[in-house]
């Protein structure tokens, strides 16, 4: 008999990635940057593969201190993985169980769509409310967990950590995960992020570099591939700004 893929993973649209530049150096599509690395990462990375031969820390703690200092953070509240995307996929299968109830605006982030059905989750969509999230409508939803995307993509819209605050006090959802991937755009950093909120132990903020309550961090050191982020990156890392 052939092996035969779960029936979520069947009906799964493969990811399309944005068209290439047709020269490196006008390429903006997905967001990346025609400037190349800094001076200082890449001799920073050019260092760091005399260690390459060894596995890397698999807690990444001098990257995890780091970013915790730069971002007032407790670093045991810090994990880092191989992109938000990779998050996603860690909290989906650490938190969703079959069948339950998954909130994102409409139209999501693509990931906040496909991951939760991946595992087999049910993702009730709220239509956004002049281009930015229905925060009251999405509390209403009955889910168990929710997705906010703060700056949305694809809008660009904003929605205040106030707002972000009485969502978690109103709604049903056990975990909020606001991915802060595009926060770097916004202006008044502070009063939009809902880092501070994460304290708190039921939100999850996902950045480039991630964020979450030490609870959840536990739960996701546990499940993640534990050498999953080599030591290039965590070099390139510790030398960047977050
Ligand atoms: C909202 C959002 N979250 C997460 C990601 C993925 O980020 P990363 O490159 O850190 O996996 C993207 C990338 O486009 C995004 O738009």
């Amino acid at each position: 008999m052939r092996p035969t893929p779960r029936s979520a993973v069947e009906s799964l649209d493969p990811y399309v990635p944005g068209r290439a530049a047709e020269d490196d150096d006008h390429g903006l599509a997905s967001n990346e940057s025609w400037l190349g690395p800094s001076v200082s990462v890449r001799s920073t990375i050019i260092r760091a593969i005399d260690k390459i031969h060894r596995y890397p820390d698999p807690l990444a703690t001098e990257l995890r201190q780091r970013i915790g200092r730069e971002l007032d953070v407790d670093p045991e509240q810090i994990v880092v993985a191989n992109g938000s995307d990779e998050l996603i996929y860690l909290l989906c299968l650490a938190y969703l169980r079959p069948g339950r109830r998954v909130v994102v605006a409409d139209p999501p982030y693509r990931l906040h769509d496909v991951v939760p059905n991946l595992f087999d989750g049910d993702v009730v969509k709220v239509a956004l409310r002049n281009w930015v999230h229905d925060l009251p409508a999405m509390a209403e939803a009955q889910a168990d967990i929710a997705f906010i995307c703060n700056p949305h993509n694809p809008t660009g819209t904003v929605v205040p950590a106030e707002a972000v605050k009485a969502f978690i006090d109103q709604s049903s959802s056990t975990l909020t995960i606001v991915d802060e991937a595009y926060i770097d755009f916004v202006e008044n950093v502070d009063r939009q992020s809902a880092l501070p909120l994460a304290r708190e132990g039921r939100l999850v903020v996902l950045r480039t570099f991630s964020n979450a309550s030490a609870e959840v961090v536990e739960v996701l050191r546990r499940v993640r591939p534990p050498f999953s982020v080599n030591s290039l990156a965590q070099a390139a890392g510790r030398n960047s700004r977050t």
